[in-house]
């Protein structure tokens, strides 16, 4: 191992959907953990939900759900969209767990016996939607600072935590450590903060006015405030107070992600919370910028929210993350539209890495199927060696200095560099004309460079980057960047390259579903339309034999507790063992009415985990107005019988 690295999410909030912003956020973590496992670091990842608070509250209320209650349906979204973006994080924390609760808890209790915390009455201004209170000199035009929206007069008992008496130590702390809070701008605006007195932290809820939260040891009236609570989550998932071994080896976390949004709980509450524990002070907090809709915020408000799952179904997660991780610069806004990512794809995805892929292993198919030894230099080898080597080299300074879209255009340009290198040769004439030297020079060179590119990229996109070094004959053996850097790379030549579909199709257009448009230009569009024939998005037989249809009878049969809407079955589809599967049909289909039923299901769909129960597969059902039928077959057919 060369060194450690401990990377963290924001916890999210479980009162919606997983949206852009959280896919980013844990897509960046899960994209420098990989980096850094790759590099040979002892690597931990850790991301999770913030379940507490008055936002969960009102969410809970508005469904008329207990607040555990629907954390526990909510948090089965985030959950299973990180299993969409194959995020590989090593423990997800839920701040309802008692692991966390009860960790918490002491914290309080310790802070409160040493006097941290004290009791005093308060009057202040309140702001529900973001559950803190301002003092009159914070308001903007008697609103809100930071959501503009109507507060509140409260006077009331609650406790505090005494942030004030750590802010000259903070100043000093930031000032001298300027790895502290990044972008540097960002710690600057910390300062900028810091200029005026810093107050003591409210950190209970009276819980006539909140309950849900977790409860004030040493005063059952009151709930902790849910900040307080949750920053908590980064030492309490990593054994703070419970493993001192496993805290040691974490902990301080190399890099805390966070978006701007968050920056003073995390560059002034969190810090002087550690500091009043007694606990070292993470390395760094880097804050990172926001997705737009072209040049919008986002908000459910305007209807302008990008669904992350829709454009893994445009492009695949591969592409996806890519683009997440190539179009941002970090600490910058970045500007989310669909014809970038469609540009992104067609671009850099299909025409250059794909080509140059499809490129090397046809030639290579051609001469024999296997990588040669090299031959003879062309000559125009310096310029694609160069781009490579400056790539490998390069990849490290841009991790440590979070440039990850510069460290992934450097390897696009080498991409590019290789692409240019083969018109170059042509090693079709090289072919042609029997220039046998030359010709496995040229075979050689491409395909041991490529191999290293994709190394390169495989943190962003592992499941591609891992097809391409097969179709190079890496076998089940895939290369490391710690393999690189040490140069401990097995000699490709003498491997045999295997016939590869595509990586990346090139998508038309027309054929990439639309993006979210806004509310109001929907409305516009949908009364301008004349009435359209249905638009239908045609498949190639290949995509359509992809799906494996099977018949399946259903063996078991029952409610899924709390969610009205699903049946929970076990299939046989002539397996070892049924297999279970969760089916939205609750409404049409009582569990005795399923039962017994030959149903169609596909049954190579990738296994997902719906309100934390398995499903592996999805049945067909004919739906029309309001009514569902399965779809069944006629006569008697055994289950397990291909469908096409
Ligand atoms: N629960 C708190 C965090 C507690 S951490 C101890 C929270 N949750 S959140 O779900 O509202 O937001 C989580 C993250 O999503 C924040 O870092 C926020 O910046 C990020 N984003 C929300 N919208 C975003 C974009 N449009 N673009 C990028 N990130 C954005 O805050």
């Amino acid at each position: 191992m060369s060194g450690k690295f401990y990377v963290t999410t924001p916890i999210y909030y479980v009162n919606d959907r997983p949206h852009i912003g959280h896919a980013y956020t844990t897509t960046l973590a899960d994209v420098l953990a990989s980096f850094h496992r790759s590099m040979g670091d002892d690597t931990y990842f850790l991301t999770g939900t913030d379940e507490h608070g008055q936002k969960v509250e009102n969410a809970a209320a508005k469904h008329g759900i207990s607040p555990q209650q629907h954390a526990d349906e909510t948090v089965v979204r985030f959950k299973e969209l990180w299993q969409q973006l194959g995020i590989t994080n090593d423990d997800f924390i839920r701040t309802t767990e008692d692991r966390h609760k009860d960790v918490v808890k002491e914290i309080l209790q310790d802070l409160y016996d040493r006097g941290e915390i004290y009791k005093k009455d308060y009057t202040g201004w309140y702001c529900v939607g973001d559950e803190r209170f301002f003092t009159e000199k914070d308001l903007v035009d008697g609103k809100c600072p930071e959501c503009g929206r109507e507060v509140t007069a409260l006077k009331e008992s609650n406790y505090f935590f005494r942030m004030s008496k750590y802010q000259e130590w903070l100043i000093d702390y930031i000032q001298t450590h300027p790895d502290f809070i990044q972008p540097a701008f960002r710690a600057n605006e910390t300062l900028g903060f810091l200029k005026q007195p810093l107050a003591d932290l409210c950190i209970s809820r009276p819980k006539s006015r909140l309950s849900w939260g977790i409860e004030l040891p040493f005063d059952s009236d009151y709930v902790c405030y849910v900040w307080f609570d949750a920053l908590i989550n980064y030492i309490s998932a990593v054994g703070y107070r419970r493993d001192d071994a496993a805290f040691a080896r974490r902990w301080p976390a190399s890099c805390q992600l966070i978006g701007k949004d968050i920056l003073t709980t995390h560059s002034v509450y969190w810090p002087t919370m550690l500091k009043a524990m007694n606990v070292e002070m993470p390395k760094t907090i880097f804050a990172h910028g926001w997705w737009l809709t072209g040049n919008t915020k986002m908000s459910k408000s305007l209807g302008n929210v990008v669904n992350p799952m829709e454009m893994i179904g445009i492009v695949g997660v591969d592409a996806f993350r890519y683009f997440l991780m190539a179009e941002m610069t970090l600490g910058n806004d970045a500007s989310f539209t669909r014809e970038a990512l469609m540009r992104r794809y067609n671009s850099d995805l299909a025409n250059d890495l794909g080509n140059l892929l499809s490129r090397v292993v046809k030639l290579t198919l051609r001469a024999g199927g296997i990588i040669p030894a090299p031959g003879e230099p062309t000559g125009n080898e310096e310029e694609f060696n160069a781009a490579v080597e400056s790539a490998v080299k390069g990849m490290r300074n841009c991790l440590e200095e979070m440039k990850l879209d510069q460290g992934i255009a450097a390897v696009l340009s080498a991409v590019r560099a290789g692409n240019r290198y083969v018109e170059q040769c042509a090693p079709w004439a090289l072919a042609k004309n029997n220039d046998i030297a030359h010709l496995n020079t040229v075979l050689y060179t491409v395909a041991a460079n490529l191999r290293k590119l994709a190394v390169l990229l495989a943190p962003v996109m592992p499941g591609k980057m891992a097809e391409l070094q097969k179709a190079l004959g890496s076998g089940d053996e895939l290369l490391t960047i710690g393999d690189l850097l040490s140069g401990n790379c097995p000699d490709p030549a003498g491997r045999t390259v295997q016939e590869v579909a595509p990586l990346f199709p090139r998508i038309q257009e027309e054929e990439a579903p639309a993006a979210p448009a806004p509310k109001a230009e929907k409305k516009e569009k949908a009364k301008a339309a004349a009435p359209a024939p249905e638009a239908v998005e045609l498949v190639t037989i290949d995509q359509f034999c992809k799906v494996k249809l099977k018949t399946a009878r259903v063996v078991a049969a029952e409610k899924l507790e709390g969610a009205d809407k699903l049946l929970k079955l076990k299939i046989d589809i002539g397996e070892a063992e049924p297999r279970p599967l969760v089916a939205g049909v609750a409404k049409y289909y009582t569990p005795e009415e399923i039962m017994g039923k030959t149903i169609v299901v596909v049954s190579n769909l990738q296994p997902a985990t719906i309100r934390g129960a398995e499903s592996r597969g999805m049945l067909l059902a004919a739906k029309f107005g309001k009514e569902l039928r399965l779809v069944t077959v006629d006569g008697d057919v055994p289950a397990g019988a291909d469908i096409g």
